[in-house]
């Protein structure tokens, strides 16, 4: 079998987790490759609204199994905070979620320095969730990391404060406020805690999985636009986000990887700072946050909201290799007459392009837009056969423009508003 691949294509929060969770009972596993606390992925069903940050969308699915890879960043204390908070539904979590040895270990160190890094960028601050994700890769990438795997060691406690002696030297040079004592207690805590799921050698635990005939649903965090080489950089976040980030986050071949799902909001958003050419600043703008509700799951910010943007969807795209399409929010975009569409860029020296600049930061980009018309009626509870004319031609037309078939359409935030279409463009 294959491990398909699900991701956002634009700056996260696209409804990976409502997806996935819909997706869930085709799979034998669920796996989360990167990030962190930093995705927050909203469930709903049942009148009840989930949001997970660390534990796989698959959490809810009783068949499913939950895998965090070696490319997460976990942190214990999130980790069992949100274990607990889904005590009162009697899943049977214990059995159905593995951790890998080799994900890297957030200590609250790392969530300290992440906000000294911030405080002291200033006006260019990346605008980070603050959860440590930025600290705890750099101390992968530096080989000096901690893993979950290190919390079996007798030596764990040593190794614990080797790093932390490293973290303090650094915050020395920062006015930030903590209370050393207590953090501590809730990290050590929050360990034991740890301890008690399943922690496995997750690379083979998943390919002895794909050889019995397992199906792998790869989960992403983020988006493509935030990927750490592909993204707006420096406004991005630590880990690659994109289709190849399945195979280093999960100790897969590229040989096993089958599907790509893309998903993308008929709209675009973004929390956080950096360049987003299609912005609205204006009525239009707080028009889609309030009808889409646009406001970070994880830190509550409002999300910068604007039009869909072709361009970089295209450039998404390309990178991941997507094989089918899902466009969510499509309910969104009914409070509008018009919509618009950005086909293409026009840079500073007057040129139009349909690639993003290496200059996307310091770029004066400007939007050129198509406008098609608004179908301005409720969806939510329609069926595919009832849908608006513009709804379907407004998919068509993107469909052409991004030559990969829209297989999934979402009208709300429910698992029941999701429509599946066959797999052709038309
Ligand atoms: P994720 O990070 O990609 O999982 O996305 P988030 O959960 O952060 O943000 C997506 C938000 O949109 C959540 O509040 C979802 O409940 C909601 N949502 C998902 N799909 C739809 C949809 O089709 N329509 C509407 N109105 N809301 C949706
Ligand atoms: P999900 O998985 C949207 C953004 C932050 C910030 C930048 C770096 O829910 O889609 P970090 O905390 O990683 O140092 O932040 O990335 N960001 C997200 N934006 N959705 C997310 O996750 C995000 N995770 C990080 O707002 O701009
Ligand atoms: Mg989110």
């Amino acid at each position: 079998m294959k491990v398909d691949v699900l991701l956002g294509l634009q700056w996260g929060d696209e409804g990976k987790g409502k997806i996935v969770d819909v997706l869930a009972p085709r799979y034998d596993v669920v796996a989360r490759f990167q990030g962190g606390p930093n995705a927050g992925h909203t469930l709903e069903f049942d009148g009840i609204k989930h949001v997970l940050h660390q534990i796989p969308s698959g959490i809810f699915r009783a068949k499913t199994k939950n895998i965090i890879g070696n490319g997460v960043v976990l942190d214990p204390i999130v980790f069992r905070a949100e274990i607990e908070k889904l005590t009162k539904y009697n899943l049977d979590i214990k059995s159905n979620l593995f951790i890998s040895k080799k994900a890297t270990l957030i200590v609250p160190t790392h969530r300290l320095l992440d906000q000294a890094y911030e405080t002291a960028k200033g006006e260019n601050k990346i605008g980070s969730t603050l959860k440590g994700i930025g600290p705890s890769y750099q101390d992968k990438i530096g080989r000096q990391g901690l893993r979950v795997g290190d919390i079996l060691s007798t030596r764990f406690s040593e190794k614990f404060k080797k790093l932390t002696d490293i973290h303090f030297e650094i915050l020395k040079n920062h006015d930030i406020i903590f209370d050393w004592n207590e953090l501590e207690k809730t990290f050590f805590e929050a360990v034991t805690f740890l301890k008690g799921f399943s922690l496995v050698d997750s690379e083979y635990f998943i390919n002895n999985e794909l050889k019995n005939g397992a199906s792998i649903l790869a989960e992403g965090a983020q988006g493509s636009l935030l990927d750490i080489d592909f993204g707006s950089y420096p406004f991005v976040t630590s880990s690659n986000t994109v289709a190849a980030g399945a195979c280093t986050g999960l100790g897969v071949a590229p040989s096993h990887i089958g599907e790509v799902y893309g998903i993308f909001k008929a709209y675009s958003t973004r929390v956080g700072s950096g360049p987003f050419p299609t912005e609205l600043t204006d009525d239009d703008g707080e028009r889609l946050r309030k009808a889409g509700n646009e406001f970070g799951s994880t830190t509550g910010r409002p999300r910068r909201c604007g039009w869909i943007d072709l361009p970089s969807l295209k450039y998404s795209i390309m990178i991941n290799g997507v094989t089918q399409l899902l466009m969510m929010k499509a309910d969104v975009l009914s409070i509008f007459s018009q919509i618009k569409v950005c086909t293409h860029y026009q840079l500073s020296d007057g040129t139009l392009t349909e690639e993003i600049p290496y200059e996307v930061v310091n770029e004066k980009i400007i939007p050129m837009y198509t406008t098609l018309k608004g179908w301005n009626i409720e969806v939510t509870n329609l069926s595919e056969e009832q849908m608006p004319k513009e709804l379907l031609e407004y998919v068509s037309f993107l469909e052409k423009e991004l030559q990969v078939p829209i297989t999934l359409i979402s009208t709300g935030p429910d698992r029941s508003h999701t429509i599946h279409r066959s797999e052709k463009i038309s």
